[in-house]
């Protein structure tokens, strides 16, 4: 039986196996007409181990202040439960119905019970900012390598979940006839863009009784007369999307607060061969270009924090994870975001995907040698000179020579 006191020897035995990452192409065939239950089964009661395994490994390996918060300690609670609930299934019948029943429902559950990772670990990460302050720079790049990691592992793993129940509880989604459990085979990106957009245009009503206009273009390369359609997860572009809209209209309203008329919001969308790309163009007022790479970083937001629990108000922006997790939604397909400002003017976003369903395969974080010399890194001297904050007086330079 699986018990508390002997979880980290399955930890280590399934963190010894590298996770095997599926394509969207596989996802699909996977969950068609001639999709196999026994055999998603099969294959989720040792995956779903191995990937919740590989980064078991790497929580443990958090600087142990990190670790001892109320709120990682929590969320490790719902990583143990998790395996062990699944590990309970190693040795049952795939051939028993009510087994398969069973691990729908286990998975569901475990769904629920991790809902709040994402707020959690922020808390996590804000309880030991507020108590041990500003930290070196190294530790920074650790918790930023970590949480990357982290959260793309929570993407995919809540990818493989919702495929296996969607797809084998019984039910197919009359509206959309072309989805095979969250991922859309002909997913309309200019569809989710507007959605996106007038979501996003809700919000900044509600806060500042107004919102910036939206000019979407497209062209489709393949065929001009075509929609832009690829098979995606349209809950994945949306979030992206969403995300970036709200950046957009924050910083175009912020920019413009004296004057009474509002650049509009441009979206570009392009199919080529490989690519689809999106780019989001806003007249915000742009970021310094050496403050881009922050944006991206979990331990800064400049926008006040929302507190936990509060529902009642959707805000625009958040715990300053809007960009960092949608770019780990565009790389885990093999896609990325990108942001490139122009201090004093605005700012571009784009989203790059892949375009064919062979391309589009899960880029997932795997536990070993070469991770764990990131977590092992220690302070050293750059190797680049520091530029002094003193006027250099050359005489004396010269001199000390
Ligand atoms: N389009 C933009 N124009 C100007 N600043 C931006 C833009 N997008 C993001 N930023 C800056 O980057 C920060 C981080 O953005 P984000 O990750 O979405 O977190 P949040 O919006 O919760 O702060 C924002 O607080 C804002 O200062
Ligand atoms: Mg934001």
């Amino acid at each position: 039986a699986v018990t508390l006191a002997n979880v980290p020897k399955h930890i280590d035995h399934f963190s010894k196996f590298s996770p095997s990452p599926l394509s969207m192409k596989q996802f699909l065939d996977f969950g068609s007409t001639n999709a196999c239950e026994r055999t998603s089964f099969a294959f989720l009661r040792q995956e779903l181990p191995v990937r919740l395994s590989n980064i078991m490994k790497e929580i443990n390996l958090l600087p142990d202040r990190l670790l001892a918060t109320s709120s990682v300690q929590l969320l490790q609670t719902w990583y143990i439960q998790s395996l062990m609930e699944i590990l309970e299934f190693l040795h049952k019948d795939p051939e028993d119905q009510r087994v398969l029943e069973m691990f729908v429902e286990v998975l569901e559950a475990i769904r629920n019970r991790h809902n709040e990772v994402v707020p959690t670990m922020a808390q996590g990460i804000i309880e030991y900012k507020d108590a041990f302050g500003q930290q070196d720079a190294v530790t920074d790049h650790n918790i930023q390598y970590f949480l990357d990691r982290f959260y793309t592992s929570r993407i995919s793993i809540r990818m493989l979940i919702n495929q296996h129940t969607l797809v084998f509880n019984g039910n197919t989604n009359p509206a959309h006839p072309n989805t095979i459990g969250c991922i859309d085979s002909m997913c309309d990106v200019t569809e989710v863009a507007r959605d996106a957009y007038e979501s996003a245009k809700l919000l900044c009503e509600q806060y500042y009784l107004g919102a910036p206009e939206l000019e979407l273009r497209q062209t489709n390369a393949n065929n001009i007369r075509e929609p832009i359609q690829i098979s995606y997860i349209p809950s994945h572009l949306y979030h992206m999307l969403f995300e970036l809209f709200k950046n957009a209209m924050r910083a175009t309203i912020e920019n413009h607060e004296a004057s009474r008329t509002l650049p509009p919001i441009k979206v570009m969308i392009a199919l080529g061969g490989e690519d689809l790309s999106i780019k989001m163009s806003d007249r915000g007022g742009g970021v310094p270009f050496r403050k881009t790479e922050r944006l991206f970083s979990y331990m800064y937001s400049t926008a006040p924090r929302p507190s936990i629990g509060d529902k009642h108000r959707a805000p625009l922006a958040g715990f300053g994870y809007g960009l960092p997790i949608s770019r780990l939604y565009a790389r885990y397909f093999q896609g990325d975001l990108q942001l490139y400002s122009m201090e004093g003017y605005g700012t571009d976003a784009v989203i790059h995907l892949k375009a064919l369903s062979t391309d589009s395969v899960e880029r997932l974080p795997v536990f070993n040698k070469s991770a764990l010399r990131h977590y092992k890194l220690s302070l050293e001297a750059d190797d680049w000179c520091i530029p002094s904050k003193e006027p250099l007086d050359l005489a004396v330079y010269r001199a000390a020579k």
